[in-house]
């Protein structure tokens, strides 16, 4: 059994993916939050160091809100400078944010409202008024608008993965997974019959660093397929997810990883 620590796997030609993923894999939950909340801390410190404020994009869903709720409590709450750094979202889902359904609703009462962050730090894709399409635009602005202008370069992305593969809400057979231009898009998907808003691959693939949280033994053959499966991101769009930077870690407890093919195991120091 893989040591539950940070890992590198080899991997084998076929998979065509990124050779650099990394997984840093925990026994169990409780701890993978706490390495997760480490590395979180870690690229606050450093982009704070380097460029005076640090974005991070949030994932929504179930899993991250342990990892909110823990970064809500010290030493996190008082380690990062909340001052300096920017909330963003992956995607959201098309509800009212009061919403217990709504990412921005989640993260707002597992951290939002436990920490000292201004307000003017928090980017919610905005769903109480508008069209999904507006509300699409005014987000691909406010990003634009926060990069000076310039193309995105969010300092950490914190994604999930469905069961089916999708990521943000880039699902599969979408013609979002297409867009290259876009960063923000809307899309009806049938699967979950709603309208979403999300960030596109491209726009997510400019971060300094990504990483995938995911957890439980309900995950381990999509982590196992998206991250050494063949390459078939049609069916897979996580596999979509190759951010220039080459950063891309997988945090993972040890049932979400139990699929993954271990050939040569090397200690990543
Ligand atoms: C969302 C998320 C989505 C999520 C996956 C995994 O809005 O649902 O952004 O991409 O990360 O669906 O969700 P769980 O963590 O609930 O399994």
């Amino acid at each position: 059994m893989v040591p539950p620590d940070q890992v590198r796997l080899s991997m084998t030609p076929a998979s065509e993916h990124r050779p650099d993923a990394r997984f840093l894999i925990e026994a169990d939950l409780p701890s993978l939050i706490a390495r997760a909340a480490e590395r979180i801390g870690q690229a606050a410190e450093s982009s704070i160091s380097e460029r005076d404020r640090f974005s991070i994009v949030l994932s929504g869903g179930s899993t991250p809100k342990a990892l909110y709720e823990f970064l809500a409590e010290d030493p996190w709450r008082t380690r990062i400078e909340w001052e300096k750094t920017h909330l963003f979202w992956s995607d959201e889902r098309w509800l009212p944010s009061s919403s217990p359904e709504n990412n921005y609703r989640m993260t707002r009462d597992a951290l939002i409202s436990k920490i000292p962050i201004p307000i003017a730090n928090v980017h919610p894709i905005l769903t109480d008024s508008g069209t999904p399409e507006e509300s699409a635009q005014a987000y691909e602005d406010e990003i634009r608008r926060f990069f000076g202008g310039a193309s995105p370069e969010f300092d950490f992305v914190l994604l999930g993965v469905g069961t089916n593969g999708h990521t943000a809400s880039l699902f599969p057979y979408r013609p979002t997974l297409h867009e290259n231009s876009r960063l923000v898009i809307a899309d009806y998907v049938e699967e979950v019959r709603m309208h979403r808003i999300t960030l596109t691959a491209a726009a997510i693939n400019t971060a300094r660093s990504v990483a995938f949280l995911v957890t439980g033994s309900d995950k381990a053959s999509v982590v196992a397929e998206v991250a050494t499966g063949r390459r078939d991101p049609e069916r897979l769009p996580a596999q979509l997810i190759s951010p220039a930077s080459g950063n891309l870690r997988w945090f993972l407890d040890s049932p979400a990883a139990a699929n993954l093919p271990v050939e040569k195991v090397d200690q990543d120091l």
